[in-house]
């Protein structure tokens, strides 16, 4: 019988045959299915799992201190925190269009991860063969069901090392949908902020500020963002809502009034969507009442904002992000 306990039993026993006594890395990145693989992992070999976690600064209020706090507490995991909060605002410095500040991203986490490989890759120890990633069963559908493995160049001038190493893959949620994947994080005790969470994209809020991304900005996206998740949670919207992104118009500014003074701020964009698989969407018909505490609560709380809008667009035409 099906039971998530079943399902931990049988990975843990399936990890422990495949690793052996080597050591496996593995990326963390805030979401659930990372989470919930490098939790089984933890449990099947312990110090044989190093964790990688890269701070893009690019993540919303209190996640990164809920991977480096909370998911280090829960799972007793080895974790390797990378701070390149400065490498990342300077390679998008300057930067608007949406397509290139995806490719900056991605190029920048791939290059930060692989350096931090090459480190654990020096560190004494057995040898480090195995990556774990959280593959679940319907990527496994889309890609044609192969296993495989991934290679690492080092081209970073690190010294001592082969040209390229190659790296067996560790997928133990290849045979679970996203669900039960929230089930087995569950049964291993995994806090529910991370097993609960809702998709978020990888490239972060620097795909949800319209214009150049900022430390400034980021700061007031995070500030409205947590007022609408807060606001959101508190109406018990968390289910009904599939995923809110909330976007900053950094290079739209309005008038308008505030005490006894005029204001040139910038807007928020509330982007509430239901959805069942993100490939189509509709805007959610959600409450008046908590998007005008959503609305009252950034304009008075986040400096710089003095409006609050709402997409009311389906998907297609629209696609829930705005970049
Ligand atoms: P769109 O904007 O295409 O988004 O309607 C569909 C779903 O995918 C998420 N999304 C991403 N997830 N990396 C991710 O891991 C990405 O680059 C990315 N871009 C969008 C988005 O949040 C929505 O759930």
């Amino acid at each position: 019988t099906w039971t998530t306990h079943n399902v931990v039993e049988e990975q843990v026993a399936l990890i422990r045959e495949q690793v052996g006594t080597k050591r496996a890395i593995c990326g963390l990145s805030g979401g659930v299915d990372s989470a919930v693989a490098a939790a089984l992992v933890q449990k099947a070999i312990g110090s044989q799992l190093t964790c990688v976690y890269v701070d893009h600064g690019l993540m919303r209020k209190g996640e990164t201190e809920q991977v480096e706090k909370d998911f280090v507490a829960a799972t007793g995991v080895q974790l390797k925190v990378v701070d390149a909060q400065e490498r990342f605002l300077t390679a998008l410095a300057g930067v608007s269009d949406p397509e290139t500040k995806r490719k900056i991203i991605g190029r920048e986490f791939i290059r930060v991860f692989e350096q931090a490989q090459l480190e654990i890759l020096q560190e004494d120890g057995p040898e480090v063969a195995f990556l774990v990633q959280g593959t679940l069963y319907p990527d496994v559908v889309e890609s044609g069901g192969g296993t495989g493995t991934a290679n690492i160049k080092s081209h970073h001038n690190v010294g001592g090392l082969p040209d390229d190493i190659e790296f067996e893959l560790v997928e133990p949620l290849r045979k679970l949908f996203k669900d039960e994947v929230r089930m087995v994080g569950q049964e291993l005790g995994l806090p529910e902020e991370i097993v609960q969470r809702q998709p978020f994209p990888g490239p972060g809020l620097g795909i949800r500020i319209v214009g150049e991304v900022t430390k400034d900005r980021l700061d007031l996206l995070r500030e409205a963002d947590a007022i609408a998740r807060e606001e959101l949670t508190a109406a018990g919207l968390d289910r009904e809502i599939w995923q809110c992104p909330v976007v900053l118009l950094a290079d739209v500014r309005s008038v308008g009034v505030q005490g006894d003074g005029r204001t040139y701020g910038h807007p928020i964009v509330l982007r509430p969507v239901s959805s069942e698989d993100a490939m189509t969407a509709d805007w959610t018909r959600m409450p008046y009442d908590v998007l005008a505490k959503i609305s009252t609560r950034i304009t008075n709380e986040v400096a710089d904002v003095n409006r609050v809008v709402l997409d009311v667009t389906s998907k297609p035409p629209g696609t829930i992000e705005w970049e």
